[in-house]
């Protein structure tokens, strides 16, 4: 059995992507591995949002999560600030992590493009940060897409420094998890890309049947195809793509047809995404708003998952210490 960590920020609200790109792929992988799953709330920092927002943001994601069908009785799901221990491990893994090194993060590179009035420390020393979460639990599997590759290397290069420099075998490298041809990549709805939050492309978990029928109407498409059997464009692929996750295979098959047939009515083939995407997040919405509104049974998870999260994490913490050379009077 493979020890798994996930985190996801808090500031994200999940959607259509992240389901089907990585959480339904979780819901397996729970019941195999003895699984970690966080809400990155000290991650989210980096932005400084507001005190009125961060509780909010963080128990939307927990109750996403959870409606997802992430099962706290069998992953540990807990809050990072809940668990102190990861600012130590942080405080110690800073010391082996080289300036040089996460100046030339990738991410670090774009936020410095994209917030240059906020190049705080905390971005700089963001994937020490990701490595304690991972570490703590000795994890040897990190589900990742492919914008998080470079950091789980570093975590890679941060507990081999540390083995090497202490001269132990403590931390497993961990590796990405492989979910092999189950590994789908989500396009958005602008005609390029894949679907994520910031692209403003995207179908959130919540939203309303409304929202998302008016989401999917505005759509990108093409002018239509001109001869029969001509390739559809990119952002019609993308249709066809969503279409062949949330769709019954003979309605893709039958506007598939269409298509190469010259007689596809983009209007039609949206009407119809927009009802099967609905089919598949209205029963998720609905479980949100219901989890979001018992509270007892939130702090319940949250105080279990922390509870468990810490015996782990206090464990690696006294052995990691040891090593370092802390020894008691
Ligand atoms: N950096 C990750 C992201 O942006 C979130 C994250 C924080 C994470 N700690 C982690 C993911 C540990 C996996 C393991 O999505």
């Amino acid at each position: 059995m493979e020890t798994v960590v996930s985190g996801i920020r808090s500031t994200g609200n999940l959607h259509l992507g992240n389901y089907f790109g990585a959480i339904r792929n979780f819901l397996k992988m729970q019941n195999e591995n003895n699984c970690f799953f966080f809400i990155a709330d000290y991650h989210a920092l980096t932005t400084h949002p507001h005190p009125d927002d961060l509780h909010g943001n963080i128990k939307q994601v927990l109750a996403e999560y959870l409606a997802c069908g992430i099962d706290p009785e069998v992953a540990t799901v807990f809050i990072q600030s809940d668990v102190p221990e990861v600012s130590e491990l942080y405080l110690l893994l800073n010391m082996l992590a080289y300036v040089g090194e996460l100046e030339r993060t990738a991410s670090f590179k774009d936020k410095i493009r994209l917030q240059p009035g906020n190049v705080n420390a905390g971005l700089l020393t963001y994937p020490v940060l990701m490595a304690a979460d991972i570490l703590m639990h000795r994890a040897n599997k990190v589900p990742v897409g492919k914008d998080q590759e470079q950091h789980l290397e570093m975590t890679r290069h941060f507990a081999r420094r540390f083995n090497m420099m202490y001269d132990v075998t403590y931390f497993p490298e961990p590796d990405a998890y492989n979910f092999g041809k189950q590994l789908l990549k989500i396009p958005g709805l602008n005609g390029s890309g894949k679907m994520g939050k910031s692209e403003g492309n995207g179908v959130f978990l919540f939203d309303t049947p409304q929202e998302i029928r008016k989401k999917v109407m505005r759509a990108v498409t093409d002018t239509g195809p001109l001869t029969p059997g001509q390739q559809p464009s990119e952002a019609v692929k993308n249709l066809f793509t969503l279409m062949s996750v949330v769709s019954d295979p003979q309605t893709l098959k039958y506007f598939e047809e269409k298509h190469a047939a010259c007689e596809i009515r983009y209007g039609d083939l949206k009407k119809q995404l927009a009802e099967d995407i609905i089919t598949v997040t209205e029963p998720i919405r609905f479980r949100i708003n219901e989890l979001l509104s018992d509270n007892r049974y939130l702090a319940t998870v949250v105080s279990r998952g922390a509870e468990k999260a810490r015996i782990s994490a206090s464990k690696t913490l006294r052995e990691v210490r040891e090593i370092i050379g802390y020894r008691p009077f």
